[in-house]
């Protein structure tokens, strides 16, 4: 009986879990919602005591001894060996390594838990607990009942809250949260970043009607001939809507009110799919970030979103935005907050980011290594930077185990689908420095055909692997058969030589597509000064710079542009020189206490002189 109980269990569990992102809502924001951020309680529980039996067996839902269970004592003789009270308090959102020591390097599960009133509904309103992500791996409880688990610690997840599970006052939720690396996990154990845990951003109490738009693409429609329909001034408009259950209205209105169009999508017999024709669109780009207020009303309800329209494409050796080709001019960004030594989680963290980064004149950024929280991207959409979105395939990736390609798969929805509506977002990377082998190109082919299926309307690529062996800088990863542009990480005269080899290379690729610097940095301490030869010092990252400039003078024509690594200095448990990184990854142009290191200025320069030479063009 206890058998079958446990496949049964695993079962509604994989069921649960493997469609989150099929019941994921997306613009959250323009939602009604209440907000759970804030002061929530936690226990910390590296063994796990609270979720297994002394036989090391799953509690059951009712075990008092459970921490999803209320611990509320029961009487003066009621044993208690669990609670939560105010002296054990944690921010949510927040990782828990930068809220007290005690936290810095753990690995393993600490329970959050919180209460909360229940909200004041409309007729038939519903309710869904959204998570903008939590790291890495999460169980939901809500008043002692499983709402369900997520893994994957980048994307969002939400799950229904049936009325009859909340009560007026007090509603006891518990979140069991577990940043442990497994060799089955994407990531992997190996990663140049620290492992920040915990409930990493905002979560939210969504409140929907009965019928409502849950998902939805709009943009211009890939196949048009931009030259055209500039010319025209008339623009197919694509796209699709998800509704979260089938809903008794017929149609959808589409309302972009600037420009006049107002235009109906029959949702009977369609999956709500649509081809529609717009006047007079003014196209986002950089120069340009042109976002329009989009209303879509289905029935009685209208949900706002803003929204830029343009079309990315590769054509032959080159990347055009709107029809015009373009050099990426880019920078790689972890998301963390250097001088607190925290992940970023707010606008104010995206505005300091991106600020720093269009002091450095840029017009794209490398979103390392894993999808951002969502104020990253509706920045980047009104500031207008280009973005390359990733999920964490990276390095030593189980790639002969299918589960975890398809949890890769899961994360790249989860990315793809919260985030197509941003004009910003034009490439999406499906891993990183991955390394060649034959059941590693065939798992990494399958995410790019799959991210290819899911959105026509962006780059697919992957930080791929540069074959030094032949004595030149060759690019024939085989992968780069598959990908829309060759991207290779390159840090000649970093690890190997030194900076004045550089400018000797020669750049070659396997592929007639375009060619991007997904990485190229070295090491710097701030503040450290010395001859530029001497390893560590300000000067030699900025001779590093200055011969990696001097080396693209002379690249190939399929040369696309570049996303340095990195704007800031970043905590890696990897980088352990006692003097000068005690802990921390010294590539940044900017160090951990926000000062700009000597190659800052010098990769400015060149960026303010690319961009004078492509507004000629
Ligand atoms: C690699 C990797 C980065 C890493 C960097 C480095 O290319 O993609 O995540 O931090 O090199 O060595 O600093």
């Amino acid at each position: 009986m206890i058998f079958k109980k446990i496949i049964v269990t695993f079962l509604v569990l994989c069921a649960v879990t493997a469609f989150a992102q099929e019941n994921l809502i997306v613009n959250t924001q323009n939602r009604k919602q209440v907000s759970l951020n804030g002061t929530w309680h936690y226990i910390i529980d590296p063994y796990e005591t609270g979720f297994y039996d002394y036989r090391y067996k799953e509690k059951g839902e009712k075990d008092a001894e459970a921490y999803w269970n209320n611990p509320e004592p029961n009487g003066k003789t009621d044993r208690k060996e669990h609670g939560y009270n105010n002296d054990y308090s944690i921010q949510v959102p927040g990782d828990w390594n930068s809220q007290d020591d005690v936290f810095k390097y753990y690995e393993g599960t600490v329970w959050y838990q919180r209460e909360f009133d229940k909200p004041k509904l409309d007729e038939n309103e519903r309710i869904f607990l959204y998570f903008g992500a939590v790291n890495y791996e999460a169980h939901v409880y809500l008043n002692g009942k499983k709402l369900g688990m997520h893994k994957g610690g980048f994307t969002p997840f939400n799950f229904e809250i049936s009325p009859g599970m909340l009560k007026d006052k007090g509603n006891f939720l518990v979140v069991k949260v577990d940043n442990k690396r497994y060799a089955d996990e994407v990531p992997t154990l190996n990663t140049d970043w620290w492992n920040y845990g915990g409930i990493t951003r905002d979560v939210k109490l969504i409140i929907t009607p009965q019928n409502f738009i849950q998902q939805y693409a709009i943009h211009l429609k890939q196949s048009q001939d931009i030259e055209k329909s500039l010319k025209r001034k008339r623009f197919n408009i694509s796209g699709y809507f998800k509704l979260n259950t089938t809903a008794a209205e017929e149609k959808i209105t589409i309302e972009i009110p600037e420009i006049g169009f107002k235009e109906n999508v029959d949702i009977r017999d369609s999956e709500g799919s649509f081809d529609l024709e717009a006047k007079k669109l003014e196209l986002w780009s950089p120069e340009n970030p042109k976002l329009y207020k989009v209303m879509f009303t289905l029935g009685e309800h209208t949900l706002t979103d803003k929204i830029g329209f343009r079309k990315v494409e590769v054509s032959g050796k080159d990347v055009l935005l709107n029809g015009k080709e373009i050099f990426m001019r880019g920078i790689s960004i972890h998301e963390e907050i250097a001088p607190e030594i925290r992940r970023a989680k707010n606008s104010a963290d995206a505005d300091k980011l991106f600020g720093w980064a269009k002091d450095l004149n840029v017009n794209m950024v490398r979103l390392a290594h894993y999808p951002h929280n969502e104020y990253m991207t509706r920045a980047a959409d009104s500031l207008g930077l280009l973005v390359w979105s990733e999920i964490p395939v990276y390095w030593t990736i189980d790639f002969k185990n299918d589960e975890v390609l398809e949890k890769a798969k899961k994360q790249l929805d989860e990315m793809i689908i919260r985030d197509q509506n941003k004009a910003s977002v034009i490439i999406w990377s499906v891993g990183n420095e991955t390394p060649v082998s034959e059941a590693r190109t065939k798992f990494m082919k399958s995410l790019v055909m799959h991210a290819k299926e899911k959105d026509d309307t962006r780059l697919i690529s992957a930080a791929l692997e540069v074959g030094y062996n032949r004595g030149r800088n060759y690019i024939d990863d085989p992968l780069g058969e598959y990908t829309d542009i060759v991207s290779v990480n390159e840090y000649l005269g970093w690890y190997g030589d030194l900076p004045h080899a550089k400018v000797k290379s020669k750049w070659e690729t396997a592929y007639d597509k375009p060619l991007f610097f997904s990485e190229t940095g070295a090491g710097a301490k701030g503040g450290f000064h010395a001859d530029k030869e001497t390893r560590w010092s300000e000067e030699f990252q900025e001779w590093y710079f200055e011969e990696t400039l001097k080396m693209m003078e002379n690249m190939p024509e399929n040369f696309t542009g570049l996303s340095p690594w990195i704007l800031v200095d970043f905590r890696s448990p990897k980088r352990n020189n006692p003097k000068y990184q005690e802990g921390w990854n010294r590539k940044g142009l900017i160090d951990d206490k926000g000062n700009k290191k000597k190659a800052f200025f010098t990769l400015k320069k060149y960026y303010e002189k690319k961009e004078e030479e492509y507004k000629k063009r």
